[in-house]
């Protein structure tokens, strides 16, 4: 028999783009484990909002990081992530949340904790990551690298949608939605560490158009055999 390591699979792109589910399947169809970076950046924004650390102040920031103890547990809704052992999965979706975690993750000091933890995580393979630098920064030497981009307007109108039925369910209209969202997008792009960008090597796909089903068959035609 073959000794097949199994691989390491990223996803990056901005809000919106299908990532989330598009990344439980394919790690589901592979038998690999599932990890949401951005939920990672979550949790530093919620503990730092807590403790009403300021943006700026990265002292407190590392200290903050260096207590966390974060993990992911597999559950019948999906992955849970667990803060010092208190589950917070819910707690990080909502709008607040989502733009301090824009914010913090610009700051050098969270990216730095963040960039061991999630290696530590992609150590043995059997991994698909989500995220925004998985290709670029944190795993380079991804075997598998893929980039979902879409129209602006169709993933502003999709996390509109999930917003009205989601754990940080709010009353936010549609313009609101696209504002932030593209107020995201540019502060992730344009932050001067690990920005929001496609790897040199990695594939690009468009899921303006594509159905999740069609999406995830697309990705496995890119997956050797032997690694399936
Ligand atoms: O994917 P998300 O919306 O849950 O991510 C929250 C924020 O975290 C996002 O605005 C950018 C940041 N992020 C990042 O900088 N790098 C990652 N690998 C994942 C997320």
């Amino acid at each position: 028999m073959f000794d097949v390591k199994p691989l390491l699979v990223t996803i990056d792109g901005p809000a919106g783009a299908g990532k989330t589910t598009v990344s439980r399947l394919l790690a589901e169809s592979l038998g690999y484990t599932y990890v949401d970076t951005g939920a990672l950046y979550r949790a530093v924004a919620l503990a730092a909002l807590s403790e009403n650390c300021q943006i700026d102040d990265d002292a407190r920031l590392g200290e903050i990081c260096r207590q966390l103890g974060l993990r992911f547990e597999n559950s019948p809704k999906g992955p849970r992530l667990f803060m010092n052992e208190v589950d917070i999965t819910d707690q990080i979706r909502t709008p607040e949340i989502t733009m301090f975690a824009s914010a913090v993750s610009a700051r050098p000091v969270v990216r730095e904790y963040l960039l061991v933890v999630q290696r530590e995580m992609g150590k043995n393979g059997g991994v698909v990551f989500e995220g925004r630098d998985m290709g670029t920064v944190v795993f380079p030497d991804a075997e598998i690298k893929f980039f979902l981009d879409a129209d602006p307007g169709i993933r502003a109108l999709r996390r509109y949608k999930e917003l009205q039925v989601g754990p940080g369910q709010t009353k936010i209209s549609l313009d609101r939605v696209t504002q932030t969202m593209k107020k995201r997008d540019e502060d992730d792009s344009s932050r001067a560490l690990a920005p929001l960008r496609p790897a040199h090597d990695a594939i690009r796909i468009d899921s303006s158009l594509l159905g999740i089903e069609q999406i995830i068959d697309l990705m496995l035609r890119y997956i050797p055999v032997l690694a399936k």
